[in-house]
């Protein structure tokens, strides 16, 4: 029976490019849809960007430009990324749109009238010079508890209690400065807490096999909490000034982000339907009778930071809503990508971009497969390691894989003119085939990645060995074998087409040349040619290349440092150049030896930090992990302090640390900066302490 499946990814908010935990997710979106594809199922792979909120229009007033500017500007960069990572996504739209709001005033009006929606008067800080209200985020202020200063009220960086904005000391806001003055104002609430979303989400949440088991619980917890009210009404309004959704009957409100941004994924839909691109894909229904069927599928792939809008509030408002409105059908979560075992930042040296990533001319299909490799139906978060990339890639898809093909090709062009006999009965061939197949199958439905690559690799070694074993270099070598050579390369290549088929979900268009080029097919594969053993092959060409360790060094090089083709630092003469009649050729060098300008002192950024973590390292013995706060941002650096510091005593205490110092990869992760401290020839280290006063991220100057 053909499956009608709308599957969506989480919409990445406009603001800024793609990064890595992007791209990952929608590679394992990706890898699903193209195998559900390749089933024969009709499938409407939706995406758009997510335009509204305060973070969008305070950037867009920063950078000069109008909030819709600013979202054009970001959306015009996506195809890049798309097409760069082969992801197949039929249609991209955006939260700002007609469509959009259309859909949004609609489902509000319906959960208001059947009596979901409550007004409130809410205290909330205002900034007075801005004339805003101010989201939590935008509040900073001292730790009631502890006293560390900069501190946001959702959690204190020091001593973790999670405070209110108003409890902070001497609040400010981070946009101004000013100090926020309290405001009341009228908002508007999703009645979350009414009995009706009790029992309604106690029965979703349970449904067999409708979420991840870990994810169930996760839920299930937030919606038992202590009692049976424990789910609190959700704020769903903003005052202007706000780039959002008007609310219909309320001047000056706008739905808050998170109310239109899932509903965004309906919107996306409608404007494909609307655009004819459902019926060039075999659905004659329309947008409302597609979605509201009871045979549509509607699956949504996201991160695990974003559970709690994806299985409390979007089932609720969906149930709510009515038909055509349907609940969906599965919500699947991912953990995040790590690299190297480290949380990736953006300033820090271990972030991937996916754009640089595409420019050093690195190979897509080379991420997918690692991906799908790592990947599997859990919440777990997903490692990248640079050395682990280069073995997966190289020993798995080129030494197994990509090998059968270029090693039993030559045989074949070369005595049977591209021709393929299988003299034996090929029975026990094609149950093998049958039987990677159908596990295959199963793991590409449950997305269980890993494991399928697992299985296509050791069926790839099962291929490799097996024409090891039958030494056709020697066979070649004799007329009488020729009968059984062509076989035994036959077999070979018969395995690589399965391989082929069952890898084609992560490397698409290494499978479609190899579907056209190769085996001489007029379209890509679909499942079924696995169980079609090949008659003919083109003489092979080349597939894929290795992955070289300076690729991955070019990938983390954040291309600051010199290389090769950079001019001679300023101040040294070029290699070779002349130092004209003895004169120094630049003010530097006439500087005494061993003294440096206060242009290269300059360029150390040391900032005060505060060690907010510190932490033995397993295996390491002087080693402690410091998590340092900079006011802006967190790091990890390791420091060979443990000689002379207890970690215990070191939490909350401020230090001096070099920021700008690259990152370095180390046996236990990246270090990203590193700490001053004094030590003389004896034993001993001192750490360095500012005066009382400072704070994180002041520069030392
Ligand atoms: N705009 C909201 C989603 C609205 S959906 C109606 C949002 N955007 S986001 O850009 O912050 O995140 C988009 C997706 O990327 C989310 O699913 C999020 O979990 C995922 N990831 C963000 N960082 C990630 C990693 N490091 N690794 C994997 N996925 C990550 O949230
Ligand atoms: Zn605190």
């Amino acid at each position: 029976m053909t499956r009608r499946i709308f599957v969506t990814t989480a919409l990445p908010y406009a603001n800024g490019p793609l990064h890595i935990g992007h791209i990952m997710e929608y590679i394992q979106a990706d890898i699903w849809v193209r195998f559900q594809r390749m089933q024969g199922h009709e499938l409407h792979f939706i995406c758009a960007d997510d335009a509204h909120g305060a973070p969008i229009m305070l950037k867009a007033q920063a950078e000069g430009v109008t909030p819709q500017q600013l979202v054009a500007s970001i959306a015009a960069d996506r195809p890049r990324y798309l097409a760069g990572f082969h992801l197949s996504f039929d249609h991209w739209y955006s939260t700002d749109s007609p469509e959009n709001t259309q859909l949004s005033q609609d489902i509000y009006r319906r959960l208001k009238s059947a009596g979901f929606i409550d007004h409130r008067t809410v205290e909330q800080f205002y900034d007075p010079v801005k004339g805003m209200f101010l989201p939590d985020r935008y509040i900073k202020g001292e730790c009631p508890n502890c006293h560390a200063r900069d501190q946001y009220a959702d959690a204190c960086e020091v001593c973790s209690i999670v405070n209110t904005p108003t409890e902070l000391i001497d609040p400010y806001s981070t946009l101004t400065g000013a100090k926020p003055v309290l405001k009341s104002s009228e908002h508007l609430f999703f009645r979350l807490s009414d009995r009706r979303c009790f029992e309604f989400l106690e029965g979703w949440l349970g449904a067999p096999g409708r979420l991840q088991p870990q994810v169930t619980n996760k839920a299930g917890e937030w919606l038992a909490g202590k009692g049976e009210q424990t789910l609190g009404d959700w704020d769903i309004s903003r005052d202007a000034p706000y780039f959002g959704i008007p609310i219909p009957d309320a001047p000056g409100k706008y739905f808050y982000v998170w109310l239109d941004a899932p509903i965004g994924y309906l919107a996306s839909l409608k404007n494909y339907f609307e655009l004819g691109k459902a019926r060039a894909h075999g659905e004659r229904r329309s947008f409302e009778e597609f979605l509201s069927a009871a045979d549509t599928e509607q699956i949504h792939f996201i991160g695990k930071d974003i559970i709690y809008f994806h299985t409390l509030f979007w089932p609720a408002m969906l149930k709510f809503a009515g038909a055509p409105y349907k609940v969906p059908d599965h919500v699947w979560v991912h953990g995040f990508i790590t690299v190297s075992g480290a949380k990736m930042g953006k300033r820090l040296g271990n972030a991937i971009s996916p754009l640089r990533y595409l420019e050093i001319g690195m190979n897509a299909e080379w991420l997918r497969y690692y991906i799908a490799a790592k990947l599997n139906a859990s919440v777990e978060d997903l490692d990248f390691n640079p050395e682990d990339f280069i073995a997966r890639v190289n020993s798995d898809l080129i030494g197994k894989y990509v090998n059968i093909a270029s090693r039993a090709a030559a045989f074949i062009t070369r005595y049977f003119d591209g021709a393929l006999r299988y003299a034996d009965d090929l029975a026990d061939l094609t149950a093998a085939a049958r039987t990677a197949g159908a596990a295959a199958r199963e793991g590409y439905e449950t997305r269980e990645f890993g494991r399928v690559m697992r299985e296509c690799m050791s069926f790839a070694d099962s291929i490799n060995q097996y024409f090891d074993g039958e030494r056709p270099w020697v066979l070649a070598r004799d007329p009488a074998e020729a009968a059984h050579l062509q076989a035994v390369c036959s077999r070979a290549l018969y395995g690589f087409k399965v391989l082929s088929v069952l890898l084609a979900p992560v490397l698409p268009q290494l499978a479609e040349r190899v579907a056209r080029e190769f085996f001489g097919l007029e379209r890509a594969f679909l499942w079924a040619d696995a169980g079609v053993p090949p008659e003919r092959i083109n003489a092979y060409q080349h597939l894929m290349t290795r992955v070289e360790g300076k690729q991955l060094d070019a990938l983390f090089d954040d291309g600051k440092t010199g290389n090769a083709t950079a001019p001679a630092p300023a101040g040294k003469p070029a290699p070779g150049a002349a130092a004209v009649g003895g004169t120094p050729v630049s003010a530097a060098d006439a500087l005494a030896p061993g003294t440096i300008s206060i242009e290269e002192f300059r360029k150390i950024d040391l900032r005060v930090a505060r060690i907010v973590e510190a932490e033995t390292v397993a295996g390491a013995d002087k080693l402690l992990k410091l998590t340092l706060d900079l006011g802006s941002e967190r790091r990890t650096v390791f420091a060979g302090i443990k000689s002379a510091y207890d970690p215990a005593t070191l939490k909350g205490r401020l230090t001096v640390m070099v920021a700008n110092l690259a990152a370095r990869k180390m046996k236990f992760g990246v270090s990203e900066g590193m700490v001053l401290a004094a030590g003389g020839e004896g034993p001993g280290l001192y750490l360095l302490t500012p005066d009382s006063g400072a704070a994180p991220g002041m520069k030392i100057t």
